[in-house]
């Protein structure tokens, strides 16, 4: 049998309406916040992600599902939607035509990872991406909007965790003192560590390792060492986030796995997912668009697990239980009659839910399916009352039954 490849899953019907609340959630929170939609490919050229997210990232350097296509073109599929938004503002000239341009997007992702709970190849993922302005209140707001979804969606276990990564000149010398630090312990360091501290020496924060996670303890921190700038910046996010009442954490070894950050990064991470826990990350990126288009526009973004997120509301029991519902259910009292159900069907679906029975069942057996599919009310077709032009209406909640005419009902 041919199954659905590993890391990846389908949603099946009886699990597609926590899907429309949470997809509903997001969609009537982004636009009070006024951020407008907007859906990219499913796939890029492969220098789009290098470029944007950074060579030596996990991302690019293992995780990419990448492939020549028919035309010798590099092909990737999207990890993540922030290098694409900033594609499409750059291509369609956004920046030119509205000096801020606030967006959002729905979409999956892929990630070719080692999936375990709360981590997939396809997933899927909410996000949003401020573009034009550098004000700590896109900072503040960013964090805001993804507190508020998940606050609406009824999780409280979760904590909102944020740092600051600076400007790139202040980080350069943070990263010599670093490496200073470390020199003299590089043989105790784990081998992918050691990798690392060549490439990207921030993410040694991030190590699993017992013996890193020691070493880098009382390594020094970047928040010491920010220039004054950078500490302003974060100074006003965090001012604005106590006036708007959202709790954080700061957390200096906040250093999040994609290169293009600057200044705020965050985290909404969960306490009730197990070690997948990151809900949401995100952070402020003034030096990706220029990157990638050679015009000068700040952003700032974040992006959301969405796959973690309806985990999170399964294991915090906030899940809503869904009734299967249905307006009408059609049955019919003998089969000479398929084709005046097939007519009233039609024309009644115009405004209502309805179903009928395809398989010529008793009428015993629709009368069972009627109350399976949670039908409010049977239209019965057929015997004396048909012969007069009527049918027979049964409210299922309360039993009562009336007459209509069948004319009418078309
Ligand atoms: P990210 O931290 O790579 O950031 O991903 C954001 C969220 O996507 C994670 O916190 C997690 O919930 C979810 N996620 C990531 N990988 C997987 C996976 N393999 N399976 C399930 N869920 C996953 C970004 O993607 C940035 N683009 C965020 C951003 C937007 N920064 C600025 N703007």
């Amino acid at each position: 049998m041919i199954k659905a490849i590993t890391g990846t899953k389908d949603i099946l019907p009886n699990e597609i309406r926590n899907w429309y609340f949470l997809e509903n959630t997001v969609r009537k929170i982004m636009n009070s916040f006024n951020y407008k939609e907007i859906r990219t490919p499913i796939f890029e050229e492969t220098r789009l992600f290098s470029r944007g997210i950074g060579e030596s990232t996990d991302i690019v350097s293992k995780e990419m599902y990448t492939f020549l296509d028919r035309s010798e073109t590099s092909i990737t599929l999207k990890p993540e939607m922030t290098a694409s938004v900033v594609r499409a503002l750059l291509e369609h000239s956004l920046d030119k035509q509205s000096q801020l341009n606030k967006l959002f997007y729905i979409s999956p992702m892929f990630r070719q990872e080692r999936p375990q709970a709360g981590r997939f190849r396809q997933f899927h993922q909410f996000g949003a991406e401020a573009l034009g302005s550098t004000s700590a209140a896109l900072d503040a707001e960013m964090i805001l909007l993804a507190y508020q979804i998940l606050k609406t969606l009824g999780l409280s276990n979760f904590t909102v965790k944020i740092n600051s990564l600076g400007v790139p000149s202040s980080r350069e010398n943070y990263k010599n003192l670093l490496k200073e630090y470390l020199a003299d312990k590089l043989n105790e360091l784990s081998e992918e560590s050691k990798k690392r501290y060549g490439a990207n020496i921030l993410r040694l924060f991030d190590s699993k390792d017992e013996r890193d996670k020691k070493i880098m303890e009382n390594a020094p921190l970047l928040i010491e060492h920010l220039d004054n700038e950078s500490l302003e910046h974060f100074e006003e996010v965090k001012q604005l986030l106590l006036s708007a009442g959202v709790p954080y954490e700061v957390d200096p070894k906040l250093v999040r796995g994609l290169d293009y950050y600057t200044h705020t990064t965050f985290e909404l991470v969960s306490g009730s997912v197990g070690s997948q826990a990151a809900l949401c990350g995100g952070g402020r990126y003034d030096l990706l668009v220029k990157q990638l288009g050679e015009r000068d526009v700040p952003g700032v973004g974040f992006a959301a697990g969405m796959e973690r997120i309806l985990l999170a509301m399964a294991n915090e029991n906030v899940l809503q239980e869904y009734k299967t519902e249905l307006d009408y259910y059609i049955v019919r009292l003998n089969k000479e009659l398929n084709k005046k159900v097939f007519e009233i069907a039609a024309k009644l679906r115009a405004n209502f839910s309805v179903e009928f029975d395809y398989t010529q069942r008793s009428v015993k057996a629709q009368m069972r399916e009627a109350n399976k599919l949670g039908a409010r009310k049977v239209i019965m077709i057929g015997g004396e009352e048909y012969e007069r032009g009527m049918a027979v209406v049964k409210n299922m909640e309360d039993g009562s039954q009336t007459e209509i005419s069948v004319n009418e009902l078309v």
